[in-house]
């Protein structure tokens, strides 16, 4: 039997219908700005968000590290939160890339407030200190827990951006799961944030792919930096049809990953090695175990019963659900975690 994989909502494979619209995709050469099913999905994306400009690119990472680099200089500072993807998972790109600076904003699960912006950021008028220049913004917060960010916390801290010469960068790889949990809107996140970076493929179920949103001065600028890392691609329509299709079929559907995780959390909690489930907002789930029990050998005993996760702490896992997860796995899921022993 096929293991349950709740490592990441990265692992889904497209489905039988997404092969199909990705099979029949009219392409030509993005590079030149000449495939259609790339200029349509940009387009569309564009719209939904309300913003002038789009960028598909291959990945998450990469929409990040060019938000970065187009909104700083060599030696500006990045505020955001230290379990930041963008900081902690990006191999040191920030730095690398755009040689930037970095500084932690004290944060709850990810979500840090518009005071903690204004009491980070370093007086202009000083030459020896760093050009705060970027906020980040990551929702759901991946490290947090799938944490959903209150948007009305991420306005307030705009207005501080605004008034502070900061731009705003939301990280949205898994905006549409904070979106299907709280009820904003696209527009909304929209008209909130400078940029904005959206992945196709974790929860929507895409094999590649995340788009990068903003101003069509700050789009131009970002194709550059793209062309420069090397993230140009040719016929990428193939690529974007899945998006495409993801968008179509996959975005309401996310709210049945998150009831799947909410029950998965609930078993948890229940079993006598656990010490506690951080609050499941959506298809995130991490547990910190009882000091008896090692997350390493605890991962390992699942994965001899057939169910994959990652240990992220000594003592702390994550699970993801995603669209390759249905209630059987669950089911199956739920069996597995109450017959392990501390
Ligand atoms: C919050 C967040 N941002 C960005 C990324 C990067 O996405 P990619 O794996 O496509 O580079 C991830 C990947 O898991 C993520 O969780």
């Amino acid at each position: 039997m096929r293991a349950i994989d709740l490592r990441s909502d990265t692992v889904t494979r497209p489905t039988p219908a997404m092969r199909s619209a990705m099979a029949q995709a009219e392409l030509g050469d993005d590079v030149f700005g000449e495939d259609p099913t790339v200029n349509t999905l940009e387009e569309r994306m564009a719209a939904l968000f309300g913003m002038e400009a789009a960028l598909f690119c291959p990945s998450g990472t990469m929409t990040n590290q060019i938000a970065v680099n187009v909104h700083t200089r060599p030696g500006d500072e990045v505020l955001c939160e230290e379990g930041a993807h963008v900081y902690r998972y990006e191999g040191g790109g920030m730095m690398a890339n755009s040689g930037c600076s970095v500084k932690f904003l004290p944060a709850e699960r990810g979500r840090f407030t518009a005071e903690a912006v204004e009491a980070a950021v370093n007086d202009r008028a000083h030459a020896y200190l760093a050009n705060s220049r970027l906020v980040v913004v990551e929702n759901t917060v991946n490290r947090g827990g799938g944490t959903v960010w209150n948007i009305a916390e991420v306005r307030r801290i705009r207005t501080a951006c605004d008034r502070l010469g900061l731009g705003l960068h939301l990280d949205g790889a898994r905006l549409f799961n904070a979106m299907i949990a709280d009820g904003s809107t696209p527009a909304d996140w929209g008209r909130t944030c400078h940029s904005i970076s959206i992945c196709l493929s974790k929860g929507l179920g895409a094999p590649v792919g995340s788009v990068l949103l903003g101003t069509h001065a700050f789009i131009h600028q970002a194709r550059r930096v793209r062309k420069r890392l090397g993230g140009g691609m040719r016929q990428a329509g193939m690529l974007a049809a899945a998006g495409l299709h993801a968008m179509d079929h996959h975005v309401g559907r996310l709210a049945e990953d998150h009831l799947r995780a909410q029950r998965i959390g609930k078993i948890i909690s229940e079993q006598p090695w656990c010490a506690r489930v951080l609050p499941v907002e959506t298809n995130i789930i991490i547990y910190d175990l009882r000091p008896e029990t090692d997350a390493k050998e605890h991962v390992a005993a699942l994965a001899s019963e057939g169910v994959l996760c990652f240990a992220i702490g000594p003592r702390q896992v994550r699970m993801v659900t995603h669209l390759d997860i249905d209630d059987d796995a669950v089911d199956r899921t739920i069996t597995i975690l109450r017959k392990m022993k501390p």
